[in-house]
């Protein structure tokens, strides 16, 4: 079993180029089906979720070629409209390929997806939707069968803001007659990605960004070239790892302008951090100080997925932090990981409080999950001695080469097959 063994106690020092966005480039790759013809989308970032996102496109018939960043994906000849078992249980977003999939063919077989490890996961929100244009859907022997009968737009109100229901709909609704209007929808950078992009293709689409999107059906698309906006959430990980290292770090190719919320966070601890273009440097402090309270939101609140990182570099700060996970019932996984490392955490359902400072020792620990994992990489950096972390295919699932990248900073890490 592949695990990461880190050597705590090395300041971090360097520079580090921040990879493209997994959870912008996965519904991009989607749209790419949208068209007859060839895209090309530069700043892909090499991760488990897009092999598997990029399987999905093959099984459909596409051809894809990748050339470092650079993915080619053609889909002038795609036939398919059914995603196996086998790749919906590997990656339970390739929901996201429903809209699209219903978008070309009127039609779609896709495997139910299970549940996963940081919860339940419903998708009754993007069923509701999809049902809402025209879809019907039936369920049976495990899929979902699902057909257009009527190519209608309408009026969508989402009773959460679901970053994925909302790009399944924008998917499933730009090549409808009339125009389809998400209320409540997800604001996150991700689907303003989409938008651009899909706009780009030839889609008449306002709004994203905001929580009323509106979507003006067009007949055809075309396929364009396109840039991956930088992983916000992997900027925020680089961060904290450098803050539990007590070291300087600088970033580049990221965007401070998606981080407000974390940035704001860090710097409340003491951090200094210096935004310039697509530059962000973080200096630590003599020491870190807790922050009070912090609630998982929808953008442009503060991010479920930087939870757990953001909660192993509390346990560094002297008083106590509190966590509420808003977003995701079964989110707090790494505490009990991080509590073998010597970390004073205390929690009770969706609450946790870390009280700090806690000295850490490196341990044998196991990534629950993917930002379970990275935040057991963040105390490891300021753990005395050797820590082991297990389940790494759950950190390559997000992080592109994490133990060349913190290596390159100065951090003794190796990969052990
Ligand atoms: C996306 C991100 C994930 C991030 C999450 C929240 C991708 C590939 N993944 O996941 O990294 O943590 O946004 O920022 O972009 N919900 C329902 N019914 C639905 C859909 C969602 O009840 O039909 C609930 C979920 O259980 C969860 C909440 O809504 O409690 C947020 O989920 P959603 O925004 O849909 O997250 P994902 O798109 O799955």
């Amino acid at each position: 079993m592949t695990r990461l063994v880190i050597n705590g106690g090395n300041k971090m020092d360097g520079e580090i180029d921040v990879q493209g966005s997994k959870n912008a480039v996965l519904p991009i790759l989607a749209a790419t089906i949208l068209c007859d013809g060839k895209n090309i989308i530069y700043n892909c970032p090499k991760l488990r979720d897009v092999d598997m996102t990029i399987e999905v496109l093959k099984n459909l018939g596409c051809i894809v070629k990748r050339n470092a960043d650079c993915l080619e994906v053609d889909s002038s000849n795609i036939s398919g409209y059914t995603i196996p078992d086998e790749l919906m249980r590997q990656m339970r977003s390739s929901i996201i390929f429903l809209g699209a999939i219903i978008a070309r063919f009127g039609k779609a077989e896709v495997s139910m997806p299970g549940g996963c490890e940081i919860g339940n996961r419903p998708i009754d929100l993007h069923l509701k939707s999809l049902r809402k244009l025209g879809v019907e859907i039936t369920e049976s022997h495990g899929f979902m069968h699902c057909k257009r009968e009527k190519n209608i737009s309408d009026n969508i109100h989402l009773d959460f803001p679901s970053v994925g229901a909302t790009e399944n709909i924008m998917l499933a609704a730009c090549l409808t007659e009339g125009i389809t209007i998400i209320e409540n929808a997800a604001r996150e950078p991700e689907i303003v990605d989409l938008e651009r992009f899909l706009n780009r293709m030839g889609a008449k689409i306002k709004g994203a960004g905001s929580d009323t999107i509106v979507i003006e059906g067009v007949h055809k698309l075309y396929g364009v070239e396109h840039r991956i906006i930088p992983d916000r959430i992997v900027a925020a990980t680089y961060l904290s790892c450098a803050l539990s290292s007590g070291g300087t770090v600088s970033l580049k190719n990221a965007d401070g302008g998606h981080m407000g919320a974390m940035i704001n966070v860090l710097k409340d601890m003491g951090a200094k951090i210096y935004e310039d273009r697509n530059k962000i440097v973080v200096l630590s402090p003599k020491q870190l100080k807790s922050v009070g309270t912090i609630k998982t939101m929808p953008y442009p609140g503060f991010p479920t997925d930087i939870q757990s990182p953001f909660m192993a570099l509390t346990t560094q700060a002297v008083g106590s932090s509190v966590f509420v996970e808003n977003i995701f019932e079964n989110r707090f996984r790494h505490i009990e990981e991080l509590t073998r490392m010597g970390a004073d955490i205390k929690a009770d359902g969706r609450v946790a409080v870390v009280i700090g400072k806690s000295r850490l020792t490196g341990a044998k620990v196991t990534a629950p999950d993917l930002r379970g994992g990275a935040a057991l990489v963040v105390a490891a950096l300021a753990a005395d001695g050797e820590t082991e972390i297990e389940n790494v295919k759950y950190i390559d699932r997000g992080y592109e080469a994490i133990e060349k990248v913190l290596s390159l900073c100065g951090v003794k890490i190796k990969r052990k097959e």
